[in-house]
């Protein structure tokens, strides 16, 4: 076919005891915008970065053709030249260099050896333009959310004159307003003939704007539909997913709820690094045994830092207020302080904050509770640690090689579920979940939703913070609902609807 401006040929991919990718074949036509979808561990990202010269050519069998031409990338810089642009599943923005700085690292503007800045500058500003990105060529990256970094990585790829995008999982960490920009500036790009492959776990999305999409399947390709000849539902993607059709995205569950186990009281933090900024205001929240409690709230309104503040004080500084457990006062201003009074708190930034990643996946779970794998003597016992950590393996579905295969190579949904395992191995009474299926797909999801009710069942007392909405309301009892570091509304789940959360998520005063 001549329309064809990708083509990916009996691509085979090995890892020391892992086949990523049996035998897959996958093109994508010019102008279109491909997802590639499939459960956590399918080979998606490793399939891209065969493609992105991640792995040079001779480290997997098989063959490229690009604009008909067979292509053996040495690294990503021989890909970028022939105009294939990556970005990854986490993003590579250095945050202490502003946007320009960024746009053109590796490919700066310079004449005679020095760079021209005005050049450099007048760029940014076109490019910026492109995307639809109104700040300044000099802001810092760290003072933008991952919205508008996500913006900066598309302009940076447009710097490259790039002819196939390819973004892994980009919408993972955006909010629902920031997920709908990127995804119409796709389709202007679209327009202009740049062809894209989008990896998403929302399924939504991809239904919305793929023109055709790929599913694998434990590292082979299952199929390819054509959303142009048919319609495509979410449920039709799934099948093929997961191999079998899933009829409830929630599992059922009958709610027994006790006594208040936890509670915080008139809880003020303010910005570490801008001290007079506050960034939670009087919260107060309880959760109660037996209890799914969710957070609801923008991108930005201030739920991880108001957890991360709760959680032995790991955000903030000038932090006051009470905690409380089952009524009496405790003393959580440390982690360790935390965790020993049973408090717990799973990150939404497995990366950065969750996962040792040199580690092994074992040493990983074990973490939080070394005394539990320890004898009398200290001395880790590690037959048992082999054991316990197995356990999670196999309960959690943790899709590896072995339980000594190190963090860093897992597929980004098992090494969520590596974190989770690690929280629940301290066995906690009240655990603060951030984000807890950032990047993971609807069968592990479900699988993370029976795991939260069933430790509501087992009496805990469990905090949802999460940015998708359905979750919010597929698992909690009750909701709260945050805007600018307060809290300002509280719902029974009984009277929660997508509406009814909306408005207070978006409505100026405040209500409570
Ligand atoms: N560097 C590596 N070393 C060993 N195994 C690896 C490595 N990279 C990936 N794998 C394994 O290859 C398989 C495919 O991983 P990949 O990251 O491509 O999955 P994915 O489809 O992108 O999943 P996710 O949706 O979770 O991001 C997984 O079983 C993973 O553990
Ligand atoms: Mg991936």
């Amino acid at each position: 076919m001549s329309d064809v401006i990708l083509e990916m040929r009996n691509i085979t991919k090995t890892f020391p005891g892992v086949k990523a990718l049996d035998n897959v074949s996958f093109s994508v036509r010019q102008g279109e915008i491909h997802a590639l979808v499939g459960e956590n561990g399918a080979g998606k990202s490793t399939l891209m970065k065969v493609l992105s010269g991640v792995y040079p050519h001779g480290t997997y069998e098989g063959d490229i053709f690009f604009e008909g031409k067979e292509c053996r990338f040495r690294d990503i810089n021989d890909s970028e030249k022939v105009g294939l642009v990556i970005i990854h599943q986490e993003l590579a923005l250095i945050p202490f260099l502003s946007i320009t700085e960024n746009l053109f690292l590796g490919n700066e503007q310079a004449t005679s050896g020095v760079i021209d800045w005005n050049k450099s500058i007048s760029m940014t500003k076109e490019l910026l333009e492109k995307v639809g990105l109104h700040e300044s060529p000099n802001t810092l990256i760290t003072d933008m959310g991952v919205g508008k970094q996500q913006l900066v990585e598309i302009a940076k790829a447009l710097a490259k004159e790039v002819k196939l995008l390819i973004l892994d999982e980009p919408t993972a960490s955006l909010s629902e307003g920031d997920s709908e920009k990127l995804l119409e500036l796709l389709l202007q790009l679209k327009a202009q003939g740049i062809s894209s492959v989008l990896i998403s776990h929302k399924l939504s999305e991809v239904s919305k704007v793929a023109d055709s999409i790929t599913i694998l399947r434990d590292g082979a390709a299952i199929e390819t539909l054509d959303c142009q000849k048919d319609t495509i539902t979410e449920d039709r993607i799934i099948r093929g997913m997961v191999g079998r059709d899933m009829t409830h995205r929630f599992p059922p569950r009958e709610s027994n709820i006790g006594d208040t186990i936890f509670e915080v009281r008139d809880w003020n933090v303010y910005h570490p690094l801008h001290e007079d900024r506050k960034v939670s205001t009087n919260i107060n929240i309880k959760v109660r045994k037996g209890e799914v409690v969710g957070i609801a709230g923008l991108m930005g309104a201030g739920r991880t830092e108001l957890a991360m503040s709760i959680f032995g004080r790991a955000y903030g500084t000038r932090i006051s207020g009470t905690a409380y457990k089952h009524g009496k006062e405790i003393d959580i201003s440390s982690i360790d302080k935390a965790i020993a009074n049973g408090v717990s708190y799973l990150t939404e930034d497995r990366k950065a904050y969750g996962l040792v990643l040199i580690e092994e996946i074992k040493n990983n779970i074990t973490l939080t509770n070394l005394e539990a794998i320890s004898d009398a003597r200290f001395i880790i016992n590690e037959p048992k640690e082999m054991t316990v950590t197995s356990e999670y393996k196999d309960k959690l579905n943790i899709k590896c090689s072995s339980i000594l295969q190190l963090a860093v190579n897992l597929s980004g949904g098992n090494q969520q579920k590596v974190v989770l395992s690690k929280w629940l191995f301290s066995n906690p009474d009240i655990l603060i979940l951030d984000e807890p299926t950032r990047g993971i797909d609807v069968g592990a999801k479900y699988e993370i939703y029976t795991i939260i009710n069933r430790l509501a069942a087992e009496g805990k007392g469990i905090i949802l913070i999460s940015s998708e909405l359905p979750e919010i309301l597929g698992v909690c009892d009750r909701i709260y609902v945050m805007r600018e570091g307060k809290i300002v509304g509280e719902l029974p789940a009984s009277e929660a609807s997508q509406e009814a959360v909306m408005k207070y998520i978006m409505t100026q005063e405040v209500a409570v």
